[in-house]
């Protein structure tokens, strides 16, 4: 079911090909995110001008805001190879220790969802990260010892959307630490006028508006949303997007005005009818609603933190009056004081 989700903004298969070639190559081509675009820059600048290996990079926010195609596009513009690879994948402190050794010199090691790295693997990423060194240790019982192996001076590129999960010591070697925002309507508009040439389609000013009004702020969802109208288009009208075809498409696929989709009004409705406004805690949430805890804190909720419709206090989440307002239930009588109460306190 929840894979079935369109609006899901992680990774799904079929993605694969068409987000290949819709991806920006270099950072000129990167829509929004100017500040970490104008740091960046320098920073690449920088290391070139030194013939020196960009220093380790964290890239942390929502899935589908870009983390990957940003590390694709550092590669690229340091001229160097990029190897990539994901916390799960590498199972042991060995497997990591020969993707080290195969590196070259100036290499970018992309490990994606790094917060789900072992603490085994971890513990060898650290003096590579930062003496570029690998210790190896050499037979067993009392006549083991260890052995430094010095490492090409390489950069570690990681993504996660959770930089909170991220242990400390592995937090601290990364010179770099960006958080990647959620994209604003003209800019993903600009993505949406982009893709929709590369897949040639031809779409409307309002009818590229109104997809990138209901993409949650992602560029993942956006190109998917176009795809998804496109075909729209096609059956029901000349092909071409307008704003109706748009909107038309949008509201078949459950796709409301602002963007959220059954999960969302669900997780809403849940709060406001069921907790009648009360705060309530994450894991309650969860078994309440069905979805994963997880999903709902690193999808779900930024979104609809993003639009102002749900505040976290010290006893749990609650809605505001605005999610009140798009969801068309009256809020409480006796919320409204809680409300502000559970703001003040948020500043004890
Ligand atoms: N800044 C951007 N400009 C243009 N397209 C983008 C941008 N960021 C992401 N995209 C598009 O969204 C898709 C998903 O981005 P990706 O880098 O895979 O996200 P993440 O790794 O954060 O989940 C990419 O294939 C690309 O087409
Ligand atoms: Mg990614």
């Amino acid at each position: 079911m929840e894979d079935e989700r369109l609006i899901m903004s992680g990774f799904r298969e079929g993605d694969d090909d068409q987000e290949n070639s819709l991806r920006p190559k270099t950072l000129r081509d990167y829509v929004g995110q100017q500040e970490v675009k104008d740091s960046l820059n320098i920073y690449i600048q920088a290391a070139r001008q030194r013939r020196d290996a960009l220093d380790h990079i964290l890239l942390y926010g929502p899935p589908g805001l870009g983390k990957t195609t940003l590390a694709n596009i550092v590669a690229a513009e340091m001229g160097q190879n990029i190897r990539v690879t994901s916390g799960p994948a590498i199972e042991r402190a060995g497997d990591l220790a020969s993707l080290l050794t195969n590196l070259q010199s100036g290499d970018v090691l992309f490990i994606d969802e790094i917060h789900r790295l072992s603490h085994a693997v971890e513990e060898v990423l650290y003096p590579a990260m930062e003496d570029y060194a690998l210790d190896i240790m050499i037979g067993k019982g009392p006549s083991a010892r260890s052995i430094r192996l010095d490492l090409p001076k390489f950069t570690l590129i990681g993504a996660t959307t959770r930089a909170g999960s991220l242990s400390a010591p592995l937090r601290d070697r990364f010179g770099i630490i960006f958080r990647l925002q959620m994209y604003t309507t003209e800019e993903l508009m600009k993505i949406v006028n982009h893709s929709a040439g590369v897949l040639g389609i031809d779409a409307e000013e309002d009818g590229v508006r109104e997809i990138a009004r209901r993409s949650r702020g992602t560029p993942r969802i956006v190109n998917r949303l176009l795809k998804r109208v496109r075909d729209y288009a096609q059956v029901r009208g000349d092909g071409v997007i307008t704003k109706r075809m748009a909107d038309e498409a949008l509201t078949l696929l459950d796709v409301d005005d602002l963007g959220l989709d059954r999960t969302d009004r669900n997780i809403l409705h849940t709060m406001m009818r069921k907790f009648d406004g009360r705060p309530v805690g994450l894991d309650t949430l969860a078994a309440t609603t069905g979805e994963d805890a997880v999903t709902i804190e690193d999808v779900i909720e930024p979104y609809l933190m993003q639009l102002g419709f749900i505040m976290r206090t010290p006893r749990g989440r609650i809605c505001t009056q605005a999610a009140y307002d798009h969801m068309k239930i009256p809020m409480p009588v006796e919320m409204k004081p809680r409300q502000s109460e559970g703001q003040t306190s948020l500043l004890d």
